[in-house]
């Protein structure tokens, strides 16, 4: 089934959750597409799984425009979302126009923009333009240095009213779906109900209309456990070492390459050379 943005913003509440992920390159683009997510997000993740650095502030638009290019061959059945990167949205309005630009240009159907009241402004332009835009509220990684960490959000009424609010501001600029990280699951649930759009949860518990992780958490390839994500899906680094350790084993004893694994010269053509 193709997904689009309509088919999102517009997803039954009989139907089965969202189910959404990341992707950067080439291998997990093709993984995630033959598994059919609805949504697949190049995420400014990139900067930790990919890049190995400590904050998604780190990774500026061109590499996102990098991953972007590098995944979007690969997926045709889900809806293709790119992070809006740390940068554009604090710079103004015409810096995020022509971000939001470059993203769809490259093959992005929506851009997601983290933050509440500060981002609205911009997020109303863009939707106004036909720019489609996911929002992401609660734990935003770009704001780490203003929330003091990677810690749950939304914690006591008055914080919780202000995510509400945000949540029902974002729809009403709008946003078609609003990612939701790390929020006490009432709360996660309490906006979902609230609003016509659909919630994409990471760390909000079950009642999101949706899910949302970052690829090498899920499969295990080098990711990262929370208490949401105790353990991954999958153990990739295992199949990986065991592969690398199995190469590095054949060719030391003298098993790889086999014979029949290359190419041959007849004598007349190698002798006296
Ligand atoms: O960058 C990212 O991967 C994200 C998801 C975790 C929602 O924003």
């Amino acid at each position: 089934m193709v997904i689009r943005v309509p088919d999102i913003r517009a997803w039954p509440p009989e139907a089965s959750p969202l189910v959404a992920i990341t992707a950067y390159d080439r291998p997990s683009a093709l993984a995630v597409e033959r598994a059919g997510f609805e949504i697949v997000l190049v995420g400014d993740s990139a900067a930790q799984v990919i890049h190995g650095r400590k904050h998604t502030t780190s990774l500026g638009m061109e590499e996102i425009l990098i991953h972007l290019k590098a995944v979007r061959p690969f997926i045709s059945h889900s809806l293709l979302v790119a992070d809006m990167p740390f940068g554009p949205v604090q710079v103004g309005d015409r810096e995020t126009k022509e971000a939001a630009v470059a993203l769809v240009a490259a093959g992005a159907e929506a851009v997601k923009i983290e933050g509440g009241d500060a981002s609205l402004g911009a997020i109303r332009r863009l939707t106004n333009h036909g720019i489609e835009v996911m929002g992401h509220l609660g734990l935003t990684p770009q704001s780490v240095h203003t929330l003091g960490g990677y810690k749950v959000q939304g914690t006591g009424r008055k914080a919780a009213s202000q995510i509400l609010k945000d949540a029902l501001a974002l729809e009403q600029a709008g946003a078609f779906a609003i990612v939701l990280e790390c929020l006490p699951a009432p709360l996660a649930a309490l906006i979902t109900k609230r609003l016509s759009i659909p919630t994409l949860g990471i760390g909000s518990g079950s009642r999101c209309r949706g899910q949302i992780l970052v690829f090498h958490d899920v499969v295990g390839w080098e990711g990262s456990s929370f208490k949401f994500l105790p353990h991954p899906f999958g153990d990739v680094s295992q199949h990986v070492d065991g592969a690398l350790s199995r190469y590095k084993k054949e060719v030391q004893e003298g098993n790889y390459p086999e014979p029949d694994q290359s190419w041959e010269l007849s004598p007349e053509e190698i002798e006296g050379l």
